[in-house]
């Protein structure tokens, strides 16, 4: 069975971007592209159409991930396509959970903040780095490679 699994940030061009281009670079080098759809998307809908920020593209390109994905924001039919709703901090928490009907709290438990599978870190949410500097950028991978890692075994078990 082929999982489906959606990264959510706010803009969609720097952390969800990542995650995602993480994520297809992960599943490739360990030949289980043929298990996963791989897809992000962002609560705002300010940079739809945009490829990912070009300093979360070099920041990426220099560890061998090209970014390639354009913008888009999450909508409610997401909530039904994806199995797996993987989210970088609890503002998108709030904002995808508010996708949610009355009808469906079963939802619940496909979103998640990415960072709740990381053995290292400490943190529970990947740092917004969209008006910090370069070190923010190399942040975001070195948390998203950690828990991108334990995602895919947890979701192969
Ligand atoms: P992202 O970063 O949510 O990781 O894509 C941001 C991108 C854009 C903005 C904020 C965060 N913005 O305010 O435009």
């Amino acid at each position: 069975m082929v999982k489906k699994i959606l990264f959510v940030c706010l803009g969609n061009i720097c952390r969800s971007p990542a995650a995602e281009g993480i994520f297809n670079q992960k599943i490739k080098e360990r030949d289980l592209e043929n298990f996963f759809v791989v897809d992000s998307a962002g609560t705002g809908s300010w940079h739809v159409g945009n490829l990912p920020d070009q300093r979360m593209r070099t920041t990426a390109l220099s560890r061998g991930i090209e970014l390639t994905s354009r913008a888009r924001q999450i909508e409610e039919n997401d909530l039904y396509e994806f199995d797996h709703i993987l989210v970088m901090d609890k503002d998108n928490l709030n904002a995808v959970k508010s996708l949610i009907k009355d009808d469906m709290h079963t939802m619940n438990s496909k979103i998640k903040l990415i960072l709740s599978y990381s053995k290292k870190s400490q943190l529970d949410e990947v740092p917004d780095p969209y008006y910090g500097g370069q070190n923010g950028f190399e942040k975001v991978l070195d948390l998203l490679n950690d828990a991108i890692e334990e995602l895919i075994d947890s979701l192969i078990d």
